[in-house]
């Protein structure tokens, strides 16, 4: 991979004149994760291009690299011990690339190819320290738009190991506002879409509780709740119907997974409460406070095996409160919690009203004869009153 000058991104690449490139840490091609170090501050950090600007008119990179010191500003006002820290966001050859703090560590989706499902138990403790962040995220006006296994990093050393934290905050934002000038373009990953999303609604905060849902029942079940296909339409279509595979493997977590997972964003939790029902499962109502900052733990009150490397599973922490019979209980042969609701045509009119009144330019033909309609039967109605009354 080279940038627009021709020079190879690899080891060594100085980015801005101030981070070093050192070895890549995820992800592939344009849009690799670099450990780098900042000669400035003479720190690690992790560093990533965001997007490549190449074949943009010099009108869209702009716009793009706006939206991305934009995003970016937001995102690092954000501090949390649950949230990857941004602390820069910096053109290199006209490139914007997101500088963050680096965390060693191995994202959810990596450590389900370690563990092919995970322990409700240790999810949910994941889950509400995420919720967490994310919930201080929503209160502050920011939607993450992006919730997936690889976004969910997990400190696999040191002294936060077993410690979950959320990343590419605003990444999703600060590209799909520079790509979209049409509506009906979807950002987001596929499988991870809440229902009102993939049938063209803004992301909001209820979406990300249906993403981080989604995460989590993927964590637990093996697979996302949509299923798999390598075809994103599919996918796109599937999540439009809101129609899940019933979780089989979650057990004490299912409750809580199906109230996230609601199709109907106005059924499903805040993130807050999210957080503390995710919470719940683990220690009981009101134990938040003994999840967050903690690192992971079995029932047996070690990092499990998936999240750490040996010299952190053989650390012993304090162990989880006891357990009790219902909480290691396997899972439940029949879901307490009624299957979510379908989406009803009630549900979709709702939804494209919102959109159509958030983007009105782009369905003016439709909104004028819905006004038009309304105001027929506005005078219908008051002409029939009038006419009974005399
Ligand atoms: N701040 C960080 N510190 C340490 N490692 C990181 C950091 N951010 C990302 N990584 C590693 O790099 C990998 C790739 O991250 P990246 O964000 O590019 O991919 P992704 O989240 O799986 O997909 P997407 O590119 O769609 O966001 C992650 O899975 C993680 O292992
Ligand atoms: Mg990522």
């Amino acid at each position: 991979m080279a940038d627009r000058y021709g020079q190879i991104i690899g080891p060594d690449y100085l980015v801005a004149g101030r981070y070093r490139l050192r070895s890549k840490l995820g992800g592939g091609g344009m849009g690799a994760v670099w450990l780098a170090h900042d000669r400035l501050l003479d720190r690690e950090v992790a560093i990533k291009q965001i997007i490549s600007t190449a074949g943009m008119s010099e009108f869209e990179a702009n716009r793009l690299r706006e939206n991305v010191i934009r995003e970016g500003r937001v995102a690092a006002k954000l501090s949390h011990k649950h949230a990857i820290a941004v602390y820069d966001v910096t053109l290199e050859a006209g490139e914007p690339w997101l500088v963050m703090e680096y965390l060693p560590s191995r994202s959810l989706a990596k450590a389900l190819t370690v563990a092919e499902h995970i322990p409700p138990i240790e999810i949910a403790q994941i889950g509400a320290q995420v919720a967490d962040a994310l919930s201080q995220a929503h209160d502050a006006g920011i939607v993450h738009r992006d919730l997936k296994p690889g976004n969910i990093l997990i400190a696999d050393r040191g002294p936060d190991a077993g410690v979950a934290k959320v990343s590419d905050f605003g990444i999703a934002s600060a590209v799909g506002d520079a790509q979209l000038h049409d509506a009906s373009v979807i950002t987001g990953t596929p499988a991870y879409l809440p229902p009102e999303v993939a049938r063209g609604a803004e992301p909001t905060a209820a979406s990300d509780v249906f993403s981080l849902g989604a995460t989590l029942y993927t964590a637990t079940e093996g697979q996302p709740p949509f299923g798999i296909d390598t075809d994103a339409e599919v996918l796109i279509t599937r999540a439009a119907h809101g129609q899940i595979i019933p979780p089989g493997r979650s057990g004490v977590l299912t409750d809580v997974l199906l109230h996230m997972l609601e199709p109907s964003p106005t059924r499903r939790p805040t993130m807050a409460q999210a957080r503390d029902e995710l919470a719940a499962v683990v220690v009981g109502p009101g134990g938040v406070g003994q999840i967050l900052g903690h690192p992971v733990r079995t029932v047996d009150g070690i990092i499990p095996p998936w999240a750490a490397r040996q010299s952190a599973v053989r650390r012993q922490l304090p162990p989880l409160p006891p357990m009790s019979p219902q909480r290691l209980a396997p899972a439940p042969a029949l879901q307490r919690r009624p299957a979510p609701t379908r989406i009803t045509d009630l549900d979709s009119l709702r939804d494209w009203f919102r959109m159509a009144l958030a983007n009105p330019h782009q369905h003016v033909l439709p909104l004028t004869l819905a006004g038009a309609a309304a105001a027929a039967a506005f005078v219908t109605v008051v002409t029939l009153i009038l006419t009974v009354a005399r």
